[in-house]
């Protein structure tokens, strides 16, 4: 037996401090294989996507730097920025497609590989068809319907045994992360935004709870490790 637990919150939420804390905890019990993974990433194309969201304003450097080989393939790209070539795109349908290829991708070659091994396994992943939804769905306003159609395509219909969101405030997410100083691509984005995201990621909590595990992500970290920690050990796959 396996499982599979998603992180998922908005900007600056913690999720990911809180899905490495759990991943340690788990590894060090001894008992399971841990697998810690991201989306977008984990793939080559999932890093390629992640580097571009991180550093909107790079460009060509970041390709140059760790796709020598593609530039070499496809010497076209030196005309172009990084952002051009991935998300500088006034479609938001291309967005939406660049994170559900990312996702098939990882299934395929990450996700589903761990969790079909022996007893034990265990998936934690920071974002998942969630993300899509919330972001793509609520914040760019796309059609939610189509959007879990994308989903099922890419993930082939697995779904995740409990999904934690880490819920905030988008102000106070946002003023952390920038406390953190790391800008992204949806970081201009006005807080209408981030509202809008955040009440996706609630919208589909309730609309399937016991799946999910909603915290306050303003409790203290140790406070919120337990909360988790508490529903999880409920979940944990017999290893004798
Ligand atoms: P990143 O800074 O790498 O991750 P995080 O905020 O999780 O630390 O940025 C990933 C960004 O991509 C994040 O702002 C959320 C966004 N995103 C989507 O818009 N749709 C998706 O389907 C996924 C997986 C992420």
């Amino acid at each position: 037996m396996s499982l599979f637990i998603v992180f998922e919150g908005g900007d600056g939420s913690g999720k990911t401090v809180q899905s490495k804390a759990l991943s340690e905890r788990l590894k060090k019990t001894g008992k399971y294989q841990v697998l810690h993974t991201q989306e977008p990433g984990d793939t080559l194309f999932g890093q390629l996507l992640r580097r571009v969201l991180r550093h909107p304003d790079l460009g060509q450097p970041v390709l140059k730097e760790n796709f020598p080989q593609l530039m070499m393939l496809e010497p076209s790209l030196a005309d172009h920025a990084l952002p051009d070539v991935i998300l500088q795109t006034s479609a938001p349908r291309a967005e939406l497609l660049f994170f559900v290829l990312a996702r098939a991708q990882i299934i395929d070659e990450v996700i589903q590989p761990h969790l079909s091994k022996n007893t034990g396994a265990i998936v934690i992943c920071d974002r998942y068809i969630y993300s899509t939804v919330a972001y793509q769905g609520y914040g760019r306003d796309m059609d939610v319907e189509l959007i879990n159609q994308a989903n099922k395509i890419a993930t082939r219909g697995i779904q995740p045994d409990l999904v934690v969101l880490l819920d905030i405030e988008p102000e106070e997410g946002l003023k952390r992360k920038r406390a953190d100083s790391h800008k992204d691509h949806f970081d201009d984005k006005e807080v209408s935004f981030h509202k809008r995201i955040r009440k996706g990621y609630l919208a589909q909590a309730d609309q399937d709870p016991g799946r999910w595990l909603v915290v306050d992500a303003t409790k203290s970290k140790k406070e919120i490790e337990q909360i988790i920690w508490d529903r999880v050990s409920g979940l944990l796959p017999k290893t004798d």
